[in-house]
This record gives C-alpha cells, structure tokens and sequence, in this order.
C-alpha cells in the first residue's frame, strides 16, 4: 500500500522550511505543500488563543489540498495547539517530541538549553517533554524574541556584529549555566544556525529540529503505509499570505533552489 497524496507542511512563515529541506532529503520521492503564513508572522509573541486559531485555519489551508499527512514545522504551534492531535482526520506531527530526544542523545553533562519564541519558551513545552523522557537532565530556558525577525529579513550572517550582538545578549545566561546542548526550539533558528553556533563557541551542540522530524515522519508514514514509492523526484507547491515576493527569494536561497513563480498567496482567512 502507498498514497501518492502531497505531505502538508506549515510555519508562520520561512522558518518550517529548515524542516521542508530536510524532508526533502530524507523523503526525496514525497510532495510536498509548504504553507507560510508570512501575513501574520511572528506568532510567538500572540496568544494561545491566536495562535490556536492560526493553526487551525493553516491545517485547514492543507486539508483542502487533500494532503496525506500534516507537520506543524513551527516551534510555537507544537507547544502551544497541542489538540491538532486529537482533531485531524490525517496524520500530525509538531516538532517537539524528536527534537527533545535528539537532544537527550546529544548532551553529555545533562545540561540543555532551549531557545525559542516567547511563546514556546512561557509553554516550558521543551522541559516538560524532556522531563517526561528522562530525570537526569538540566534545562535552562531563554525566549529569543527579536531571532524570528531577523530571519524573515535576511540577518543571517555571522560575520554581521548586528546579528552576533543579538544573540549573544539572549544566549549569554546559557553559556553561564555550562549547557553543552542547544536546541534550538524555534524552526527558523536553524537559518542562524552558524551564527548561534559562533556565538555559543566550540563544545555546544546545536540541536534543530529539521532531520528529528524529518526522521519521525518517515517512521510515521511508514508504520500508516502512506509512503510514496514513486520513482520520481517530488513536486513542491508554496503557499503565503503575504505579498510571494520576499518569501520567493529568502526561501530559494535556503533551499538553493529557483522557486520563482512558484509560490502562490491565498487569503487564509477564509479557512
Ligand atoms: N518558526 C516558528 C516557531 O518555530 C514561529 C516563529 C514565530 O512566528 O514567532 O516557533
């Protein structure tokens, strides 16, 4: 058995694109449907009410596209709509359960941070999961409001001493408590990632949560016998809402890949 349905994946914005890549890696044969909702990105510093609604109406957005499976690429959304779970006719995943075992195989001393939106971050999503998983580790917090815009406007570089003063005011604490691992609990922080990396210093790992949940969705379409077995390579569809022209070129360049024309704006109001 196998269904040739497109795998539905959404963020607020370019950040669910670090797990987009690394699906198409891992599922090379799979499509793919990316929603960013670039109109109303961050959504880590919204509601839980809000960002519920959010995340329902972009489910929604993926349902109607008759897609076989759907992964909350978004740090915020796996903390905080945890009903997707229950409420989906398809297959769900969020990120937080394979990032948190990446990270307990990771550490060494038992000591994790976790850097995320101020949502995810006031959720404590990340140490709940991990203290369910194991008693013998440390985590540490630290909300990075101001890392998400940085990203949707291309403050990548770590050469940049804007970028690398930002950070380091946010991960400064961390450093203090000895974290040896990093997981970096928001998915547009892996675009940072040599940034974040350069900052903490040699010693750290740095856990994102793209191939983690890459992984899981392999294993998880695998075990529901919805794996494409095409021979040939995926298609991809993006999906904003916002105005497609600063998501087309940021995101081309994340994925190296020209992606002109070929992301569409809709109004996710209307799911
Ligand atoms: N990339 C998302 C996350 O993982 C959302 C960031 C935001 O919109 O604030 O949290």
């Amino acid at each position: 058995m196998q269904s040739k349905k497109p795998i539905g994946i959404f963020d607020s914005g370019l950040g669910g694109l670090t797990t987009a890549r690394e699906l198409m890696r891992v599922l090379p044969n799979e499509d793919i449907i990316y929603f960013g909702d670039t109109g109303r990105v961050p959504y880590g510093n919204k509601s839980v009410d809000t960002i519920i609604k959010y995340a329902n109406q972009d489910a929604n957005f993926l349902l109607k596209n008759n897609v076989k499976a759907i992964i909350a690429a978004c740090g915020t959304v796996s903390s905080i709509a945890r009903g997707l779970y229950d409420t989906l006719p398809v297959p769900y995943t969020g990120v937080l359960r394979p990032t948190a075992k990446s990270a307990l195989k990771a550490t060494k001393n038992g000591k994790i941070g976790v850097i995320g939106t101020t949502a995810t971050i006031n959720s404590h999503s990340y140490q709940k999961h991990i203290a369910e998983l194991s008693k013998d580790a440390w985590v540490f917090e630290q909300d990075c409001p101001l890392f998400v815009p940085l990203v949707e406007n291309g403050f990548t570089d770590p050469e940049d001493t804007v970028v690398s003063e930002v950070i380091r005011r946010y991960v400064e604490p961390l450093i203090q408590k000895g974290v040896d691992t990093l997981i970096l609990g928001c998915t547009h922080y892996p675009i940072l990632k040599n940034a974040i990396a350069k900052v903490m210093g040699e010693g750290v790992t740095l856990v994102d949560s793209g191939r983690a949940t890459a992984l899981y969705t392999a294993e998880l379409l695998k075990s529901k016998n919805l794996l494409n077995h095409s021979k040939e390579e995926g298609t991809y569809k993006f999906f904003v809402s916002d105005t497609p022209h600063n998501f087309e070129h940021l995101a081309g360049v994340f994925l190296q890949k020209d992606i002109e024309g070929m992301v569409t704006q809709i109004d996710i109001e209307a799911y």
